[in-house]
């Protein structure tokens, strides 16, 4: 019990070291914030920053509407909901609600927990003194294990803000609000930096859970988005130092390397059993190594294997948190163990170590960025990630850092996406016959585009009009157009061979997308008109028969020959190519008599003279429509 005494009381200096260390750079720790802007009532109306809180799932790139509810039992929702009988579930059709607790007597968490519980879309909460905004975070004891399941994004409000949401509400008015974390992080250019600061320890209860499990998680997209140079991405590790007076301790000998110059504190918080604070400086430098090497080969993603492959095979639970262990990991992704050792170095030297000296520099806010304290932190472009260390929500983060239009497919993926898409089609264009949608959910927000379905492109504005265009459009819905199949026969009024619209075929009328009614030749007196002829009409189309016997119906030609001869159909064509050659001729004939005028020769004048009488000749009367009208003007 001694040496836990005097190792809390060391801890605490060692976080006095942080403290003054920090106080010499002029700490910051700055709160990162979102904003709220209030729609309704209009004395209220305006934008109100609030501080997210580092836990629940802020929406990241995103926003979220909301009505105000502030509860008539418990205000401060440090107990469950259900034992003063409220539910803040939203009705079908309403806005979600956007719980207002005041601060005071629990954990933020525990009001953010009770609120999701109770159906609250967000918690506010308000500040209850006048201060500058103050990020909540989650407590690091036991019996809060529910912290990890808190999905809802939370957020700080001033005293003031607080007070005067308060009394509109007290005067029966209807509080809109727009939660909005667009500008929570900058997103200057299509590419994102982040960092991680982490730590190897593995015995630190849930966090040290959390930290394992986002690794787990979040290491595919880490390293997928690394390889395609869409991040940068940096791992860090804070470091303690011991203050002078006690370098020589055993408790500063226990956790620091280097003559006390990089501390961390004992893994069980206990000198007498386990590991050590030092043996996590020793791998915490192992792992920044592993990086910087993996980084110079140009594989800076080797650090998500590392960190993931020695959590499993190195836990400190199995007596296996050693440099032996960790060297057989660095073997077995082949690499260079020289190099790496190398930049370790001596942990017993009596000097710096210039990578460890260069973690604890960058601990320091610079910029935008706070003093990095709390562990685990995350980085995007340069600014603190507030909220749960969750993959989903860490992904809505690093996308919201890209330049719009600039982030990588992952962003638009399904499991990030804001779902706004369900309800109501998100306002979007949706054709129900085929549920072809324009409703696209990103995780900034749905957007409304008319859609590429199966390679055909769909044209409109996205809202009340889209339309399939180009090849294979006829595959999908029939492009939009009428079909409709009688006796085994399809009839349809789209083709693929026209970029766009509807067009009914011929023997159809009508507006082809609607409808295509079947044209009544017979009636319209539009073939079949010969003499004797019996017209019937058909589903787009007709049948003609001569009358008599002898004579057949020629459907091309809209006319009956005899059938005495076949030979008569040949003629027929003969006579069609005589009357071609004497058009032909008739208009050589034109061009000369244009052209020459009396300069006319005398033997062309007898070649045409041989054709003339064929104008003249009478032809039978059937055979006259054989050449079509537009032929016969010369
Ligand atoms: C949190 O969620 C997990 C998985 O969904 C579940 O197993 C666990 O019981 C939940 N914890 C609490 C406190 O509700
Ligand atoms: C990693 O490599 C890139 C370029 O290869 C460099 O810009 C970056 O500074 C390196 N990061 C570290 C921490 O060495
Ligand atoms: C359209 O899709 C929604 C959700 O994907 C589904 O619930 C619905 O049944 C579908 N409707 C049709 C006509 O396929
Ligand atoms: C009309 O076209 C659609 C889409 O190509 C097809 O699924 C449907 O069976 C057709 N309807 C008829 C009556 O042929």
């Amino acid at each position: 019990m001694g040496t836990t005494a005097t190792a809390r009381r060391l801890l605490l200096l060692l976080a006095l070291a942080l403290a003054l260390a920090a106080h010499r750079a002029a700490a910051r720790f700055v709160v990162e914030k979102n904003s709220l802007r209030v729609t309704s009532p209009a004395a209220l109306r305006g934008v109100y920053e609030c501080a997210i809180g580092n836990f629940g799932m802020p929406q990241y790139g995103g926003t979220m509407h909301g009505v105000v509810v502030y509860p008539k039992a418990d205000a401060k929702a440090c107990r469950p909901f259900d034992d003063s009988g409220l539910s803040f579930k939203p009705k079908p059709g309403s806005l979600p609600v956007f719980l207002l607790v005041d601060r005071g007597d629990c954990y933020f968490t525990t009001k953010g927990w009770n609120a999701q519980n109770a159906g609250a879309a967000a918690v506010l909460v308000a500040d209850d003194k006048v201060e500058p905004l103050i990020t909540m975070d989650s407590p690091e004891s036991s019996g809060t294990e529910h912290i990890v399941n808190i999905t809802i994004p939370s957020a700080l409000v001033t005293k003031r803000f607080g007070d005067d949401l308060r009394k509109a509400l007290q005067n029966g008015e209807m509080v809109n609000v727009l939660l909005d974390w667009r500008e929570s992080l900058p997103h200057p250019d299509e590419r994102v930096e982040y960092e991680f600061w982490t730590n190897s320890n593995d015995e630190c209860g849930a966090k040290c859970d959390m930290q394992m499990n986002f690794v787990r998680s979040f290491r595919g997209i880490a390293q997928a988005l690394e390889k395609r140079g869409y991040t940068q991405f940096t791992p860090h590790y804070i470091t303690w130092y011991c203050p002078e007076a006690f370098i020589l301790s055993k408790q500063c000998k226990s956790q620091c390397i280097n003559h006390g110059r990089y501390c961390a504190p004992d893994p069980e918080q206990d000198f007498s059993i386990g590991y050590d604070g030092k043996d996590v400086v020793v791998q915490n430098l192992i792992q920044i190594c592993v990086f910087r090497v993996a980084n110079e080969t140009r594989r800076p993603w080797m650090w998500w294997d590392y960190v993931h492959d020695f959590a499993v095979r190195c836990p400190m639970k199995e007596k296996k948190y050693t440099r032996e262990c960790a060297n057989g990991v660095i073997n077995s992704l082949g690499l260079d163990i020289e190099k790496i050792n190398k930049c370790v170095g001596d942990p017993d030297a009596d000097k710096e170590n210039p990578v460890l000296k260069a973690e604890q520099d960058a601990q320091i806010g610079h910029g935008s960025r706070g003093d990095v304290t709390i562990l685990p932190t995350l980085v995007v472009n340069n600014r603190q990630y507030r909220g749960k260390l969750e993959k989903r929500s860490v992904l809505k983060a690093v996308c919201s850092g890209f330049e719009e239009t600039t982030e990588p497919d992952v962003c638009l993926r399904e499991d990030i996406e804001t779902n706004e898409c369900l309800e109501n089609n998100g306002g979007c264009w949706l054709d129900k016959a085929t549920n072809v949608s324009a409703c696209k959910d990103t995780f900034r927000g749905r957007v409304c585009e008319c859609p590429i379905v199966n390679g055909v492109k769909f044209i409109g504005d996205g809202y009340s009009h889209c339309e399939a265009s180009g090849l294979g459009r006829c595959q999908i819905n029939n492009g939009g157009c009428w079909n409709e199949t009688r006796n085994g026969k399809t009839v349809s009024a789209c083709s693929n061979q026209e970029a766009k619209g509807c067009k009914c075929p011929s023997g159809f009328k009508g507006d082809g997308v609607n409808s295509c009614e079947d044209v009544d030749e017979c009636k319209e007196k539009l073939f079949c008109q010969c003499k004797d002829c019996a017209c019937e009409n058909t589903w787009g189309s007709y049948e003609c028969s001569c009358g008599g016997s002898n004579s057949l119906y020629i459907r091309e030609h809209d006319t009956c020959i005899s059938k005495q001869s076949s030979s008569s159909l040949g003629w027929g064509f003969l006579w069609v190519i005589f009357f071609g050659l004497a058009l032909a001729g008739a208009g050589a004939y034109a061009v000369y008599k244009y052209r020459l005028r009396s300069y006319m020769d005398s033997e062309i004048r007898a070649i045409m003279a041989q054709y003339m009488p064929l104008e003249s000749q009478e032809m039978p009367n059937q055979h006259r429509p054989v050449v079509p009208v537009d032929h016969a003007d010369i």
